[in-house]
Order: C-alpha cells, then sequence, then structure tokens
C-alpha cells in the first residue's frame, strides 16, 4: 500500500489559483495526493503533468488517478527533465513537494530510513547504479568527510568518516542497522533529542540522488515550463533545499545581473526580472496539520511568479 499524507494542501491549491482549462505540473507526484486536489480543482478540464524518479510512486500514482487518466499524463523521470514533455511556456503552475515519501521511508528494504534494518540503498530511481552502500566502500574518508558536512551540516566529518574507513576494512558495510550502530557507538546522543545518525542518513540520501543538483536544475526548468503570471510552489523540509529556493528567487527577482566576485553598483548588468515573491515568508504548516501529520513539522513552501 502506498500512502503519504501530502502537506500544505489548502496552501498549494491556493498559491497556484487552479482554474480549469490551464496546464499544471506536479514534479514530485509521490502518492498523488497533491495531484487529485490539482486535478479536482481544475475540473473539467485542466491539464496535468507528473513526475517521479520512484517506479513505485509512479505505479501508485497512475492507479490512484485513473478517473483522471483522460487529463493527466504521469512519467517516470527526474523533474529537471520536464522539458523533454512539457512545452516552454504553457503551464499554469508547477508544484515540487521536495524529498522522500512516507512509503520511502517506512520501507525498510529502500534504506532510507536509520530506525529499521535494510539494505544501504537510498535510491530514489531504482534503475540507478549509485547507492549509499557503493558510496560508503568506495569513496576516499576525505570524500566521505565533505559530503557529511556538506549535506549533513554534520561537524563531526572527519572523525566520523575514519570511524567508517576503519569499520569497512574489517566487514563489508552494507545495513543500515550497522550504520546506525557504528553512529551510535563513535558519537553517543548524551541528551540530544535526534538520534546520531540523522545527519549521515540525510548526506548519503542527498548525495546517492544527487537531490541539490535536481533541485537547482528543476527551479530552472520549472521556469521555463510556465507561462508569465504562471506560478511556482516548492515545499521543501530542510535549510539547504530552503536556501537554494530562497537564492533561486532572489536571483531572478533582481533586474540586473552582478558583477562577477563582487556586487559593484556601477558594475551591475541591467536585464530584465524574470520572477517575484508571491510571499515574502515561507508559509509554515497550521496547528492542525501539525497535530495530524507530525512529519509535515519541517515544511516550508515557497511561492513565486513569473512575471
Ligand atoms: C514528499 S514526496 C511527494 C508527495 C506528493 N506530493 C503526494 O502528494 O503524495 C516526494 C516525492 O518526490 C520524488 N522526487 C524527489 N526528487 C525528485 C526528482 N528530482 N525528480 C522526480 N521525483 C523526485 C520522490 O521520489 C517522492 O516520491
Amino acid at each position: 500500500m502506498f500512502r503519504h499524507n501530502p502537506v500544505l494542501v489548502q496552501e498549494v491549491l491556493q498559491a497556484l489559483r487552479l482554474q480549469a482549462s490551464q496546464r499544471y505540473v506536479d514534479g514530485t507526484i509521490g502518492g498523488g495526493g497533491h495531484a487529485e486536489a490539482m486535478l479536482k480543482s481544475s475540473a473539467s478540464i485542466g491539464w496535468l503533468y507528473g513526475f517521479d524518479r520512484d517506479g513505485a510512486a509512479v505505479e501508485a500514482c497512475q492507479a490512484r488517478l485513473a478517473e483522471y487518466s483522460d487529463r493527466c499524463e504521469i512519467r517516470r523521470a527526474n523533474f529537471d527533465e520536464m522539458g523533454e514533455w512539457v512545452e516552454a511556456g504553457t503551464c499554469a503552475g508547477v508544484l515540487l513537494d521536495l524529498g522522500v515519501s512516507s512509503p520511502q521511508l517506512d520501507q525498510a528494504e529502500r534504506g532510507f530510513s536509520f530506525q529499521q534494518d535494510g539494505p544501504l540503498d537510498m535510491r530514489m530511481d531504482q534503475r540507478q547504479e549509485l547507492t549509499a552502500a557503493r558510496l560508503l566502500r568506495e569513496l576516499e574518508p576525505g570524500e566521505l568527510a565533505n559530503i557529511f558536512w556538506e549535506y549533513g551540516g554534520e561537524s563531526d566529518s572527519r572523525r566520523i568518516a575514519q570511524a567508517i574507513a576503519m569499520d569497512r576494512a574489517t566487514r563489508p558495510l552494507e545495513r543500515t542497522r550497522q550504520l546506525a550502530e557504528l553512529m551510535e557507538r563513535i558519537s553517543p546522543r548524551g541528551g540530544r533529542k535526534t538520534h546520531p545518525a540523522t545527519k549521515v542518513f540525510q548526506a548519503l540520501r542527498l548525495a546517492v540522488n544527487d537531490e541539490m543538483g535536481s533541485v537547482r536544475r528543476g527551479l530552472e526548468a520549472a521556469l521555463r515550463a510556465l507561462q508569465p503570471g504562471g506560478r511556482l510552489a516548492v515545499i521543501t523540509f530542510h535549510s539547504l533545499e530552503d536556501r537554494v529556493v530562497k537564492e533561486f528567487g532572489r536571483r531572478l527577482e533582481r533586474d540586473y545581473e552582478p558583477a562577477p566576485g563582487m556586487d559593484v553598483p556601477e558594475l551591475r548588468r541591467p536585464r530584465p526580472a524574470q520572477l517575484k515573491w508571491v510571499t515574502r515568508k515561507a508559509i509554515a504548516p497550521g496547528a492542525a496539520e501539525l497535530r495530524a501529520n507530525p512529519r509535515s513539522r519541517s515544511a516550508q513552501l515557497r511561492v513565486l511568479e513569473k512575471l
């Protein structure tokens, strides 16, 4: 059973101002919760393109949205490739609900969670060759440390990478439980609320799936897909993703290109602004949603409009 509780649904619908006769993109269709709400709100002729890298999500979604099959098209693809199917300048709204879905986290064999034992896999797209186990096996300690620091903000990254290198010299490191236990040994909790493996697991997941690269390219692809006045709604779950969205918006709301290196006003090259913020501040779930769906607690919605 593929179950994911979509977050901030009403806020997304409001942000995208859905209308019949317009085209929309859900770049992260997952369990299809947002997509279904978007299709209902754009009845009876609004069109939806849906994308997901995860084959199980695409299959589950195609079944869930069967009654809308005459006005939606769901593909297994990275959202950064949406331009291959969606004609530039034709969409009224794009949604990117980033990160992983509940079924990905909850199914031990997908290897995303340190709370259950499974293979160190972490691939969103299981056709891909690179897995977390392979990164842990093949990268030099310095490269692993960089990943833990850059994608996990793990301040103890060098020591952790060294401990992994020593551990893998004695046995294959292939299971989530092995990595979680290694982290518990080398960084005991000491009163912290979060598990010591949290940052390392997040970092490996982002690296395996090149999530930050996909988001950067995906935002550009979304902007190309939008028509003037079209809206881009992005839900993020951690500060790294959110920073990329903020930087994207800040860069394209400016009506000039700064000089390389330093932003000196006299050296700015004028160009038209391409976007504006619909709301300056990120939209967060309200108390009722937080109570009903604790996984929504880190969600933040940002909304931009193409000029
Ligand atoms: C938070 S869930 C989305 C849930 C969805 N909005 C719903 O209502 O069920 C994120 C989904 O995005 C997918 N995903 C993440 N990055 C992606 C990318 N770059 N391209 C396509 N799909 C991606 C994941 O596989 C996952 O299914």
